[in-house]
């Protein structure tokens, strides 16, 4: 089976798509029926930061300034730069 990129808030799955390496999780949610909140699109504000339930999603090593180490340690992933690769579920809830 292809794999996917699923959305959930809390335990309610809202939506699901397949996943294409080349597209953000904005892009993906979207595609899923799903508007996530952003704001700058470059990975500086913070507003559409989601939480990582499992599955990658590459953080650079040199982070964003929309993320910290804490926070991605805590799951955070920002949807308007990061790209998921292969099976991920997303809480579309920041982490804190
Ligand atoms: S919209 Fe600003 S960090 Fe993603």
């Amino acid at each position: 089976m292809a794999p996917l990129v699923r959305f959930f808030r809390g335990a309610t799955l809202l939506g699901q798509t397949p996943t294409k390496e080349e597209q953000t999780l904005v892009e993906h949610a979207l595609e899923a029926g799903l508007s996530l909140p952003t704001n700058c699109t470059s990975g500086t504000c913070g507003s559409c930061m989601v939480t990582l339930l499992r599955g990658r999603v590459d953080v650079p090593e040199a982070l964003p300034p929309g993320l910290d180490e804490f926070l991605v340690d805590e799951g955070a992933r920002l949807g308007c730069i990061l790209r998921p690769s292969g099976d991920v579920d997303i809480e579309i809830r920041p982490p804190i």
